[in-house]
């Protein structure tokens, strides 16, 4: 057992900063069903945007010989996103093939949610996390920029809950869009188990129009509400600050006003199989390549181990200071 352990830490990846490789987040796709002005703005993903053909993004087997690599290097946790990862077809196919010992999370919209929730639930699926910035039909249609409702999101969440997966929500703020809309979100799950989080709109990609004066800061988030006590972190690392609200815990994810680079065990996979360091990166590292030149399994983990340690992002940290090109947030997954 004890022999067990030293092997482990001997194997487990640090990057520069001493931070550890615990959480790859996969995107399964660079398609979505909605068009959220924040993350991808129609004037910029319209008929006209080039999306990935379908030769150039990994497989359901690439990308589990890619996981079965990484454990060994540390890796707890996996979040599959996209884009929208429930337009990928078969994806409980890809699901069941993830070891089981991982914490398996999704990021999704939650426009298709009702109808898969049991075979997601069935194929091994953990934890859900539901995209949604308000509750009622104008604010809702105005963020996502589609003629969806946000009823059909509440339904999703409710039989994802039902068939047994932890729900969290989050709402991405942006000022002059939807702040009205925090305790409203934030009200409707009162007395329910699911947490919500509140985002600060950040700088990614190139096609958001980001600026500061749209950034609502956590703390201007939490002094609309009239009492909340701070929780302590689950684990390091964690993103979202947590604080206790009447019957109900609910968070803040503060990369503009407080980043939280300082911890970051995040790795990132775009659709078309490059690692990506950063949610901010400019480039990622070609694993496709690799892979379809017969890489083994040891390759890829010497390859992974190779530039986790020399990684030494902190873009949040350096705002502002360093300008950079920075690929969109649908590429590489939220
Ligand atoms: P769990 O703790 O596993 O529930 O997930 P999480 O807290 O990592 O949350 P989630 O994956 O849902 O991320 C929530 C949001 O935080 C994302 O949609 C992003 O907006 C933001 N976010 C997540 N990871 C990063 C990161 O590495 N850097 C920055 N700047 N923002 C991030
Ligand atoms: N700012 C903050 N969060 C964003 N997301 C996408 N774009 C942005 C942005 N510009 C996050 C949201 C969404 C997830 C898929 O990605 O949390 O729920
Ligand atoms: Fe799609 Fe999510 Fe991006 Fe909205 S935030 S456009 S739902 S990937
Ligand atoms: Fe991690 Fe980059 Fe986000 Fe900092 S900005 S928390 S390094 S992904």
């Amino acid at each position: 057992m004890f022999k067990g352990c030293i092997t482990l830490a001997l194997l487990m990846v640090r990057d520069r900063r001493h931070r550890p490789l615990r959480d790859l987040r996969i995107s399964l796709t660079d398609r979505c069903n909605m068009r959220c002005t924040y993350c991808m703005p129609r004037e910029h993903f319209s008929g006209e945007h080039a999306f990935l053909p379908k030769s150039e993004i990994l497989s359901y087997e690439e990308l589990a010989f890619i996981v079965d690599a990484l454990v060994p290097l540390g890796l707890e946790k996996i979040r599959l996103t996209g884009g929208e990862p429930l337009l990928r077809r078969d994806i409980f196919d890809f699901i069941a093939m993830l070891p089981s010992e991982l914490d398996i999370a999704m990021t999704t919209n939650g426009l298709l949610l009702e109808d898969n929730a049991i075979a997601l639930v069935a194929a091994g699926l953990d934890r859900v996390t539901v995209s949604l910035d308000a509750v009622d039909i104008e604010t809702f249609q105005a963020m996502s920029d589609t003629k969806a409702k946000p009823e059909t999101v509440l339904k999703g969440i409710e039989a994802a809950r039902l068939a047994g997966l932890k729900v969290k929500v989050n709402t991405v703020v942006r000022a002059g869009f939807n702040e009205h809309s925090v305790k409203m979100v934030a009200d409707r799950f009162i007395g329910s188990d699911v947490i919500v989080r509140f985002i600060e709109f950040m700088d990614v990609g190139e096609t958001n129009n980001w600026n500061l004066e749209e950034v609502i800061t956590g703390e201007q988030m939490r002094n609309m509400f009239d009492e909340l006590t701070p929780l302590p972190p689950n684990h390091v690392g964690e993103v979202a600050k947590r604080y206790l609200r009447a019957e109900q815990e609910i968070g803040f994810i503060e990369s503009i006003s407080k980043p939280f680079c300082s911890d970051c065990s995040r790795a990132r996979i775009s659709a078309d199989g490059a690692l990506h360091t950063c949610l901010f990166s400019s480039q990622g590292h070609d694993l496709k390549s690799m892979l379809r030149m017969d890489a083994t399994s040891d390759d890829i983990a010497e390859a992974v181990r190779t530039i986790w340690t020399s990684r030494d992002d902190a873009y949040s940290e350096i705002r502002g200071i360093v300008e950079k090109e920075k690929v969109e947030m649908s590429f590489i997954g939220g």
